[in-house]
């Protein structure tokens, strides 16, 4: 009879590959009902998963090397059937895990997610979110444009700075003594196998965690608890109470898919909408490049760029330190026995503040296109150079207004952009302010009409003339 033989067959499947163990240890057991939240871990993990099956057909393609990055990409967004589509995703995805995992760490740090006994699966969280940011930049680098080598600059210099060891790290990521042929496959290779496999462990052992730990419950939300021990048995009666407590598959599966689903159908909205992160000139090593972050880089560029210059890189470098150490510690210093969004005032004040000052600062970064930070030090004069009073004040305002970010004098600072002392043109006085206050569109300089005045202007010329009369004499 075929019919018990095809059941014969698929309990002989079941059978030797384990589903049923499956099934009772992990669909149908009785878990603490969650609400709609709950599912911000579930739609991390779609878009985790995304950005693997995405990333794996733009590795198809995309050719990690100095010549052939820009046009691969160039490529696939161009020219390979639905290309864009799948690099879109990717992008989006990126873009969203970074949204999601904020979000995801300010309802832990809301609810009092982090209390015993999980400590564990909030620190390995937090393992998890310093990995993700740290590849959402190494990712975009990979694009190889403007944009992408700017980027590197940036990150490059950062780490130099960091003390003992930032010269090595240097060394390390270039592959050299300069961004040259072993860098783009580094990054490559830490992108795309270093760091997918220590996601899939760590994601893995989180989720674990997840599963052992459980979610915090109805119950704890509401009272005081005070111990693991107190905790592990509130949570056993959840999950076993008619109201309190549902069956994993599907009650809880479907409510967390519920907004996995609905951050997926934003993907591909968005995707489809906006289509791909946009490609900018290619990257090269000696012209400047276009100064300008992925977007959910623009609070920390905006909040860099507001502090006094001394103290820019130190909290640039500073920052992500602090905060590890700080989420590090979360667990061991708040030890009070509340828990649930109610009952945490401070908590709900904290992430409060948190969201507006990223929001503002987002919202400032994206109003003004200037990237010019303040430097602390003026240029130094060129020998043989005498400046005149005013020229001299218009030395110091090339620090103050950041023109020295970018522009090297006499060879002395960053090379982002033409040395004005060694100038291939010379502009006349009204060329001059024109370009300064209006550069032309598609060049890497931020307009300053509107930031200088008349008088700030006229002394900055001063300045540059005097150095560049000097020089072509
Ligand atoms: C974010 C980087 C950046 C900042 C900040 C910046 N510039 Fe520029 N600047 C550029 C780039 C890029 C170019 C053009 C490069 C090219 O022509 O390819 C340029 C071109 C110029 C030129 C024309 C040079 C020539 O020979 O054609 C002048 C003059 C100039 N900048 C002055 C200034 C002054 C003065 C400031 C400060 C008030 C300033 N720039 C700030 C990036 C910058």
């Amino acid at each position: 009879m075929p019919s018990k033989r095809m059941k014969a067959i698929a309990d002989w499947a079941l059978d030797r590959f384990a589903v049923k163990q499956i099934e009772k240890s992990l669909m149908d057991r009785r878990v603490a009902k969650g609400t709609w939240y709950h599912g911000d871990g579930a739609a991390l993990f779609l878009l985790f998963n995304l950005l693997l099956i995405t990333g794996a057909f733009l590795a198809l393609s995309y050719t990690p090397s100095l010549e052939g990055a820009y046009p691969s990409v160039r490529y696939i967004t161009d020219h390979q059937t639905l290309g864009w589509f799948v690099r879109g995703l990717h992008y989006w995805s990126a873009g969203l895990m970074v949204v999601m995992l904020v979000f995801h760490l300010f309802r832990q740090i809301l609810l009092g997610g982090y209390k015993s006994p999980r400590e564990g699966t909030w620190l390995i969280g937090v393992l998890l979110f310093f990995v993700v940011i740290a590849t959402s930049l190494l990712g975009y680098v990979l694009r190889w444009d403007e944009r992408a080598i700017y980027g590197l600059r940036v990150a490059l210099n950062l780490m130099y700075r960091v003390p003992v060891i930032g010269e090595s790290l240097v060394l390390v990521v270039q592959g050299g003594p300069h961004i040259g042929s072993q860098t783009l496959p580094r990054i490559y290779a830490v992108h795309v196998i270093f760091v997918p496999l220590l996601l899939l462990a760590l994601v893995g052992y989180h989720m674990y965690l997840v599963v052992v730990h459980g979610i915090t419950g109805p119950t704890e939300r509401t009272r005081p608890v005070a111990s693991s021990e107190e905790q592990r048995r509130l949570y056993k009666a959840d999950a076993m109470s008619e109201e309190r407590g549902e069956i994993f598959f599907p009650y809880t599966a479907a409510k967390s898919g519920a907004m996995a689903g609905v951050v997926f159908l934003v993907v591909v909205v968005l995707t489809l909408v906006l289509g791909p992160g946009r490609l900018y000139p290619e990257a090269n090593l000696v012209e400047p490049s276009y100064p300008m972050e992925e977007w959910w880089w623009s609070w920390y560029s905006a909040l860099a760029a507001l502090l006094p210059p001394w103290l820019a890189t130190t909290f640039y470098i500073g920052f992500p330190i602090v905060l590890f150490l700080l989420l590090v510690s979360l667990p061991f210093l708040d030890r009070s026995p509340r828990r649930g969004l109610r009952n945490r005032p401070v908590a709900v004040a904290l992430v409060s503040l948190c969201v507006i000052v990223i929001l503002s600062l987002s919202s400032l970064r994206a109003r003004s296109p200037w990237t010019a930070y303040p430097r602390a030090e003026p240029p130094p004069v060129p020998d043989g150079v005498v400046l005149s009073p005013q020229a001299e004040q218009g030395r110091q305002l090339f620090a103050q207004y950041g023109c020295n970010s970018c522009h090297p004098i006499d060879g002395h600072g960053p090379q982002f952009a033409p040395d004005l002392a060694a100038s291939r043109s010379i502009l006349s006085h009204a060329e001059f302010r024109r370009y300064i206050l209006n550069p032309p569109e598609d060049i890497a300089m931020p307009p300053y009409e509107g930031r200088l005045t008349d008088d700030e202007l006229e002394r900055i010329i001063d300045f540059v003339m005097h150095v560049q009369i000097t020089r072509h004499r």
